[in-house]
């Protein structure tokens, strides 16, 4: 699961370390005011009698007066000290090398589209929901969305970056560990706005370029008779309307690219496992499972869906 509190990354952690003292100093002051107002009960229940305000002798309106005047020093001085720390916060994150891996991230209504900038654009790598990333190395991220506003979150990694259609927000983390992080469209954007989770996979240089080259790579064509009935099925069938697979004729932009679709963990932006009887599930009818989304049920025999099935699972 994903968690601000558990950061992987220096600007996840400035984030992190900038919350705990604002909630230190959060609790401390809501605790001094919450004693403060215990004793002003308290000593007011002692002075039964004389609780006109216009007597109080002219020490204890001075008194008053001192506290006050106390109290909103004090006030302003953490305010301050807050805002100058949170610029401090705000200017570290800001900081990143001119040469870092750059992907650029697209969202969408609702899954998020991740293309690797390569100087050759015929070894640009496109991929969706699950990105791939070197451990230990600053990446950037270019954002924007083909349809309404989307937010990029990944607690662990840093905080939110807006993605707004028609212009380019820039975003960057360094992941320090190793592993499979989770992250979460953070902007309202539509009835299936929940269902927009992606994974940032954090993996060592060797492993991460080795994931890049294969990904690189278009697929096998099918030899076998089904496969090849699949592949016929997915062409004619209207899959290839929206879906594009490296290598084959299918090259539409408008759902997410399938080149290497079995070599991510999950379907449909992180709703379900990336299984068999899922991807049938889904195929058969995605509106019953995320209601909303573009993808029409497909309205296909047995015989097809199963030879669609396995050529997509094909798809390494
Ligand atoms: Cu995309 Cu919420």
């Amino acid at each position: 699961m994903h968690s601000a509190f558990d950061p992987s990354s220096p600007q996840a952690r400035a984030i992190a370390h900038l919350w705990w003292w604002m909630f230190g100093f959060g609790a401390a002051v809501w605790l001094s005011v919450m004693i403060a107002m215990v004793m002003a009960v308290q000593s007011k229940h002692g002075e039964r009698g004389s609780d006109d305000l216009l007597h109080v002798s002219h020490e204890t309106h001075r008194g008053m007066q001192r506290t006050v005047i106390g109290a909103v020093f004090v006030t302003v001085l953490i305010l301050l000290g807050f805002l100058a720390f949170d610029f401090s916060v705000g200017r570290a994150l800001a900081q990143h090398p001119q040469q870092a891996l750059t992907i650029e991230l697209s969202g969408h209504q609702w899954w998020w589209e991740a293309q690797y900038v390569d100087p050759d654009p015929s070894k640009r790598v496109v991929t969706a929901n699950e990105i791939h990333v070197p451990v230990g190395e600053m990446v950037q991220f270019k954002l924007t969305s083909s349809d309404v506003i989307h937010s990029f979150w990944a607690p662990n990694l840093n905080g939110k970056r807006d993605l707004v259609p028609g212009y380019v927000t820039t975003h960057w983390f360094r992941a320090d560990t190793a592993g499979t992080y989770r992250g979460q469209c953070a902007e309202f954007c539509g009835l299936q706005h929940a269902q927009m989770a992606f994974y940032i996979i954090a993996e060592p240089r060797p492993k991460f370029l080795g994931w890049l080259a294969a990904a690189s790579a278009a697929p096998d064509p099918p030899t076998d008779s089904t496969l090849l009935y699949g592949q016929r099925v997915f062409m004619s069938g209207g899959c290839a309307v929206c879906h594009s697979i490296a290598g084959t004729e299918a090259r539409s932009t408008v759902g997410p690219n399938l080149t290497h679709f079995k070599s991510r963990s999950t379907i449909a932006a992180g709703t379900l496992a990336n299984n068999r009887a899922n991807l049938t599930r889904w195929i058969v009818n995605p509106q019953a499972i995320k209601p909303g989304v573009r993808m029409p049920p497909s309205p296909l025999t047995p015989v097809q869906l199963n030879a669609l099935v396995s050529y997509l699972e094909t798809m390494k």
